[in-house]
This record gives C-alpha cells, structure tokens and sequence, in this order.
C-alpha cells in the first residue's frame, strides 16, 4: 500500500511542476505566488489518500484532478481574502494587498478555468462523474461564501444556519476530495459516498478549527492575522455559541461591541474584549469539544467502508493530524 511519505513526495512533485503561462505576467504571476507560498495542500493530500486505499499507483491523470482540487481551493481563497479584507495569507502579503482588487478578481477567474482545464484530463470512462461532483461542490462553496456575506449584516445568526454556510463554503470540498479520491480509484458507490461524508464530517471539523484559530491561534503559525474575524465582524463559530450562552442584557452588550466597527488603533482593544467574553462564557472549550465531535463523525463514516486495519488507521491518522492543527 501507498504509505504517506510516498503521497507527501507526489505531493512536492505535483506543485513543483504545476505551470502556468509567461503572459501576461500580471495575470499568472498572482497563480505563481499563490501556489509558490503553499499552504497546508489538505485537498489533494485527502484525495490521494482516499484514492491509495484501494491502489497502488498514482496516475499522471490521477494526479491532474488532485492538482485542480488545490487550484480551485486557492482560487476560492484569492477571492475570500477581498470580501474578508484580509491582508495576510499563509504568512505572507494577500494578493489584492500586493496587486490590487482587479487583479485577485482576474487572476482568480483564470485560476479556476486552470482548475476546470485539470478536471477535463480524467479519464473518458469517469469524466462525466467527476466533473459532475466538482461542478456542484464548487457551485456550493459559492453559495456557502454568499450566506457568509449575508450573515455579516445579520445581527445574530442561528447554530443551525451557521453549520449549513459552512457546511457549503468549506465541507463540501473536503468532501468532495475525499470522494474524488474513490470515483478515480473506481470504488463503488458505497464507498465514494462514505468517502464523501467522512470528508464532510473532517471539512465540518476543519472549519470551526479555523473559527477558534482565527481568535486563539498564533499569528505565526497560522499564518493569517488573529482577531480578523472579530475586526470585521465576522461571525465565527464562537459568536454564534456565544449567542446561544448568553443572555439578556449581557448578551446585547456582546452584540453591540461585537458588530462595533472600529479604527485602526482601537482594533487590539476590540480583539482583547470579545476573546475575554469568549473565554467567560468558555466557547474556546466548546470549539475545541465541537472539532473532536465532527472528527469522531467522520471516524463513524469512515468505519462504514469496511476496511482493513492497516487502511482504517490511514483515514484515523489523516483525522488525527487535522484536529490537532495549529495552522
Ligand atoms: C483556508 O483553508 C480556508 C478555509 C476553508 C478555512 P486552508 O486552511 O486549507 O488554507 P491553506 O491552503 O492551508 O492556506
Ligand atoms: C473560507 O472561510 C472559506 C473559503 C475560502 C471558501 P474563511 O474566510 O474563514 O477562511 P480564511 O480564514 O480566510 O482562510
Ligand atoms: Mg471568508
Ligand atoms: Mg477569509
Ligand atoms: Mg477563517
């Protein structure tokens, strides 16, 4: 069987080769920078991995869907980093912060077309199936950034509703992934569907990971400015649980000074505020309780595919590595 130093190597060959045009460099040179600075590549890794449980070799063509599973997640990410106004991405300057907003726009049309150019390569017999499911899932990131945008003008979002934007803007694609890795191995349906709710259950757990680093994380580390979300009043999933403990005038005192927009010098003050609130109210333990929950979620799908021991411990392993991440 594929071990993980045989995927992290096709991983580091993939991106060292990926290409895209010369010119106009100032439409490619933003695709250059973006895949040049890297990221954590979780996308093709889990695709890779679901695929290695049922072959032994890698194909040129397998390896062309797993790139566009990254090319289109970095395209959705040059777009997110103008609607969050976010000036830092994986350590280093955004594109809109280092180009302009035009350029992010454009660089990330044509970084999706990339990414649609890759998916064509798979193979005839299951071209219709993968695009099919790429197709949506990117369809339903959309929808899920839409409900993200909207919420930030709603004075309080619901559990509920929060778990299905983030469900469309960041599960699905984890699931996706994790199927995608299935449909190009040709397992059966059963499996391709487990595979894609083990994906949804980890992409569930990947995002309320992210929500708490966004407040608790370590700048360096997690390579995107701490306390952006509550900067930009951007209802994390520590404000909605926030608004689910609270109540009464403590809690529109939380709301007023969570939805105040602030100037630039009193943007710590804003951040020390909130997280106080956050941890009072003990949300940060309730995030951290919610990653292992969804990652136990996608550890029951995962048992649904009936694999070996030595496979099974690949997808737990996978599971493990994402809830302890600190970036
Ligand atoms: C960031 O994704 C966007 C979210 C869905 C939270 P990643 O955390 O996978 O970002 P990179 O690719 O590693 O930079
Ligand atoms: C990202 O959500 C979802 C997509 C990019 C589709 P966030 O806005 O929380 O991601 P970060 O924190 O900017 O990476
Ligand atoms: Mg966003
Ligand atoms: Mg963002
Ligand atoms: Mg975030």
């Amino acid at each position: 069987m594929l071990t993980e130093p045989h995927i992290d190597g096709a991983i580091e060959r993939l991106f060292k080769e990926i290409q895209f045009p010369a010119e106009p460099a100032g439409l490619y040179d933003p695709l250059r920078y973006m895949i040049g600075i890297g990221g954590k590549r979780i996308r093709p890794r889990l695709c890779l991995t679901a695929y290695s449980l049922f072959k032994d070799r890698f194909t040129p063509r397998l390896m062309e869907v797993a790139g566009a599973l990254e090319v289109f997640h970095t395209f959705t990410l040059l777009h997110d980093d103008i609607m969050d106004r976010s000036p830092l991405r994986r350590g280093q300057e955004t594109v809109w912060k280092k180009w302009n907003e035009d350029t992010a726009i454009l660089s990330g049309d044509v970084m999706q077309i990339d990414a649609y150019k890759r998916i064509a390569k798979a193979p005839a017999d299951r071209l219709e199936a993968v695009l099919g499911l790429f197709s949506k899932t990117a369809a339903e990131v959309c929808e899920g950034q839409q409900y993200d945008m909207e919420f930030e003008s709603m004075p309080e979002v619901p559990m509920e509703d929060y778990c299905k934007m983030i469900g469309l803007k960041t599960a699905v694609l984890l699931a996706c992934s994790a199927k995608m890795g299935g449909v190009m191995a040709q397992a059966d349906e059963k499996a391709c569907q487990a595979l894609y709710d083990y994906g949804y259950q980890l992409g569930m757990a990947f995002q309320v990971a992210d929500d708490y680093l966004d407040a608790f994380g370590d700048e360096k580390v997690f390579g995107k400015p701490i306390g952006g979300d509550i900067i930009n009043c951007k209802k994390s999933w520590l404000t909605v649980r926030t608004c689910e403990k609270l109540q009464g005038s403590a809690r529109e005192t939380f709301l007023a000074r969570f939805n105040e927009q602030v100037s630039k010098p009193e943007e710590a003050r804003k951040i020390a505020d909130i997280k106080k609130i956050y941890v009072e109210c003990g949300v940060d333990e309730d995030a951290r309780a919610e990653v292992c929950r969804y990652t136990e979620e996608a550890l029951k799908a995962a048992k649904k595919l009936k694999l070996n021991k030595v496979r099974y411990e690949v997808l737990r392993r996978f599971a493990e590595n994402l809830v302890g991440r600190a970036k």
